[in-house]
């Protein structure tokens, strides 16, 4: 054994961690103020012990709120069992998820057969899977074109970077992948005017979340997928950061009576656990064959475990309802303020576009009352409280608002 080792070890224990953290990673998120260490339904407690009403949900991933007591039965109860093996066998759980999201995806649409998926780890990852698929469906017919919406996130991998339409987070990393365009969002005849002989897909979120809880216009969605339809466009629909519940519905689309083609899932899925699902159309899907993509640690059988846990507990506490009426909630709560503008979004995915560019400095002021919430360029603060989160506290969280914003006064 080599002591040295043991002892710098045992040291790490002493330091502070917001120092470790600052002088041991890369300082690609910004500055960290607070160190959290544990969690507790919506409340997240630091290194300090102070308790934050945590209404950003690690980023719309915390669905069930933290330390849920199912999914860490699941996770521990899985990993006493087996925590991975490769994808050259089967394992039991990951296929129980991927027919459950089939099963959720194709709700309200009976006329479908049903879909299959692929998995990996995150967001990204799985826009990446559907961005191959899409051209690996396109290879024989020479497409490969995506057209994409501007203020669109798609993930900060080299394919997902590309798909996205925001040029300040790929301008440092050219040269993108080709066969991207970017369009005005909420313009169908934008995308119409875009399509080549090359375009095989079109890929949008159904609310632009990164980009500032951006509402679809109605009939836009609608519109996109008669457009695909008559112009043989496959579309893809990101639903990492909407998927499962978050906005009043299983997912983003059922709000408009559509079925995309491809459908791509992670945050929410495994309340934390790292996985992600890219669902395709029976017909898309089989543009896969062996050997064709992959992941080490794609669908294996730990994360599946939390995210079968999630999807069980999703069903059992009928979340999407959930979002909806708690979402009301939240407007109500800003009826009438005049610092609020607009709430946008919808069920517990929100968007506070405020009358005065102050959105980080609410943010800051919040934190120390010990609510998190999370600014989107100057004027537009995100909700995304976990979707078990009580009436009072989304009544709390609103009067913290509000309350930072008179400290701004
Ligand atoms: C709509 C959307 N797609 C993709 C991603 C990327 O996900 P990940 O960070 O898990 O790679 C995000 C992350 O915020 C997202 O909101």
């Amino acid at each position: 054994m080599n002591q040295s080792l043991i002892d710098f070890f045992d040291s790490l224990e002493r330091v502070d961690p917001l120092s470790l953290s600052a002088s041991a990673l890369m300082q690609n998120y910004g500055k960290q103020s607070v160190c959290l260490v544990r969690g507790n339904g919506a409340w997240v407690y630091d290194s300090d012990g102070n308790a934050y009403l945590d209404f950003l949900s690690g980023i719309a991933v915390a669905s069930l709120g933290h330390a849920h007591p199912k999914i860490a039965a699941a996770v521990a109860s899985q990993a006493e069992k087996l925590i991975h093996v490769s994808n050259i066998f089967a394992n039991e759980v990951g296929p129980k998820v991927a027919a459950m999201l089939d099963r959720l995806i194709l709700m309200g649409s009976p006329e479908e057969p049903s879909g299959k998926v692929f998995f990996a780890n995150s967001g990204a990852e799985v826009n990446e899977a559907a961005i191959k698929l899409a051209r690996k469906f396109g290879m024989e017919t020479g497409r490969y074109h995506i057209i994409t919406a501007m203020g669109s996130f798609h993930g900060r991998t080299m394919g997902a970077l590309s798909a996205t339409g925001q040029r300040s987070k790929q301008a440092p990393f050219e040269p993108l992948l080709p066969g991207f365009t970017h369009v005005a969002w909420n313009d169908a005849s934008a995308i119409e005017a875009a399509i080549t002989d090359q375009t095989i897909a079109v890929m949008l979120e159904p609310i632009q979340g990164e980009g500032g809880v951006v509402d679809p216009a109605p009939g836009y969605l609608e519109d996109v997928r008669k457009l695909c339809n008559r112009r043989g466009l496959l579309f893809i629909m990101d639903e990492v950061q909407t998927g499962l519940g978050r906005t009043g519905a299983w997912f983003g689309f059922q709000h408009h009576s559509i079925l995309p083609d491809i459908v791509t899932i992670a945050k929410a899925l495994g309340s934390g656990m790292p996985i992600g699902a890219c669902w395709a159309r029976e017909n898309v899907a089989g543009a896969f064959t062996a050997g064709d993509h992959g992941s080490t640690f794609g669908g294996q059988p730990l994360a599946a475990s939390a995210a079968l846990a999630t999807i069980r507990e999703m069903i059992e506490i009928d979340a999407p309802n959930r979002a909806q009426e708690l979402g009301v909630r939240i407007d109500k709560n800003f009826e009438g303020n005049p610092e609020i503008l607009r709430v946008s979004g919808s069920g517990l995915l929100r968007g506070l576009n405020l009358a005065r560019p102050v959105a980080k400095q609410v943010a800051e002021i919040s934190l120390g009352k010990g609510l998190i919430v999370n600014p989107i360029g100057e004027s537009i603060i995100r909700l995304a409280p976990p979707l078990i989160v009580s009436s009072a506290q989304i009544d709390r969280a609103c009067d913290l608002i509000c309350e930072s914003l008179g400290d701004l006064q």
